[in-house]
């Protein structure tokens, strides 16, 4: 199944063109970024810090000497992490010594759960009127039982190929469609009412241009396409979600979520013009989710803290949702690191350490929706199979794939611990 649905995230990848931004398949949105404003990892900047690489090679990887025993402990909001579960082959619910390991390193490290995969629409809802809950509520049982929380991501999504078939089948007019859209999002949000604290409503709706991914009927032809767009005949979609959401979930925090929105080049704009739009007609949302697949180099702090700001000087949360920061950036044409040296480590601990320092600065304590990281040992990354060419090194989490916590884990509780990066 993983390999079929690569398959056709590839095919969706070729199929896109060189002016392609698929949300799935540009996160970070490096190529997009770095071309427009000028503050990508392609600038000449080799590892973000101006440093050297010339750390000796580490074989097995950085490991760091923890002098805490819980980083959720350091935070007064969430810190959560994104993880397989149900049929995937990493699901961390499933049993072996190695799913044992895991779930003890989420258990000690994490107090939130995001579902990788399969809270998505099409793993709840594919055929009109089936739902299928029992992965998630597998899931939902085990975040319960360990008294964390579970972030619910996404009510809505255009990635092609979580798309769920009842959208594709669609065949009758917008207002026909946006009762259906209520229907699942209402049904689904009042399914996890009370499990779940927070809900991405609607994920990537926007390029980074600004302008919405607008609809075409056949999305496996278009990366930058929203078959939602499409078959609701415009952006009116977006405020359909929210207020079905709403109304399945009275208590849940809402969020737009997307990547890219620190370079503030069009799209965050955009997001806030949505936002001050649905606030000035009473159409819930409470906060906006930074996705934040980043290099080591790109974005910069400052506009980093300066777009959290945006969000929080109009009363919205700010959560950074998908964070994530490989050692080397997929997009620059360059390698910076061979393999994962003390000195990669090192730079990877200082920038995982100034983003959290950033979150803190510009985000107060009543508005922090919480930092998760997507995905728990180096190797799980989804960046790996999507981005990274044979043999170049990803290295983007928190641990080693042995489960040894790296420095970057250290950078993170650094900077919960207002130390200096
Ligand atoms: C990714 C998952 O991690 C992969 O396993 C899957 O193959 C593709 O989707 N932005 C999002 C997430 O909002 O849903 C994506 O997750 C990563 C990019």
């Amino acid at each position: 199944m993983k390999t079929f649905l690569l398959l056709l995230v590839m095919f969706s990848l070729a199929g896109c063109g060189s002016s392609s931004s698929d949300p799935l398949d540009t996160p970070g949105g490096p190529s997009n970024g770095n071309a427009t404003n000028g503050n990508g990892a392609g600038n000449g900047n080799s590892n973000g810090n101006g440093e050297p690489d010339d750390g000796p090679a580490e074989p097995t990887g950085v490991t760091a000497e923890l002098d805490f025993d819980h980083l959720h402990a350091l935070a007064d909001f969430p810190v959560g992490i994104a993880v397989s579960a149900g049929g995937e082959s990493r699901s961390i619910l499933r049993s072996g010594e190695r799913g044992d390991q895991e779930r003890a390193v989420i258990e000690q490290h994490f107090n939130q759960l995001t579902a990788g995969n399969i809270m998505k629409m099409s793993y709840l809802h594919n055929q009109w009127g089936s739902y299928t809950y029992g992965e998630a509520n597998a899931l939902r049982d085990y975040v319960e039982a360990e008294g964390m929380t579970l972030h619910g991501h996404a009510l809505l999504w255009h990635s092609c190929y979580q798309v769920p078939q009842w959208v594709r089948d669609f065949d009758g007019d917008r207002d026909t469609f946006l009762d259906q859209l209520t229907t699942h999002i209402q049904t689904v949000a009042a399914e996890f009412a009370g499990s779940v604290e927070s809900w991405d409503v609607v994920n990537e709706a926007f390029l980074d241009s600004g302008e919405y991914r607008t609809g075409i009927e056949n999305c496996w032809n278009d990366g930058d396409a929203s078959i939602f767009y499409e078959r609701a005949e415009g952006p009116g979609y977006l405020e359909t979600a929210f207020l079905a959401a709403r109304a399945g979930d009275p208590s849940a925090d809402l969020y737009y979520n997307d990547f890219n929105l620190v370079p503030n080049d069009g799209k965050l704009a955009a997001v806030l013009d949505m936002v001050d739009d649905f606030q000035a007609r009473d159409i819930p949302i409470d906060g906006i989710g930074f996705q934040m697949h980043i290099q080591l180099g790109w974005p910069s702090i400052n506009n980093i803290r300066a777009s959290f700001e945006q969000v929080v000087e109009r009363g919205l949360k700010v959560k950074i949702t998908e964070l994530d920061i490989p050692i080397n950036n997929p997009f620059s044409g360059q390698v910076d690191y061979e393999s994962f040296t003390q000195a990669a480590a090192d730079a990877q601990r200082r920038r995982y350490c100034q983003v959290v320092e950033a979150y803190l600065e510009a985000v107060p304590e009543t508005l922090r929706g919480g930092v998760t990281v997507w995905g728990l040992a180096d190797g799980d990354s989804w960046l790996i199979d999507h981005f990274f060419d044979d043999g170049v090194e990803a290295r983007p989490l928190l641990f080693n794939d042995d489960l040894t916590p790296k420095p970057a884990l250290m950078g993170v509780a650094d900077a919960l611990r207002e130390r200096d990066c």
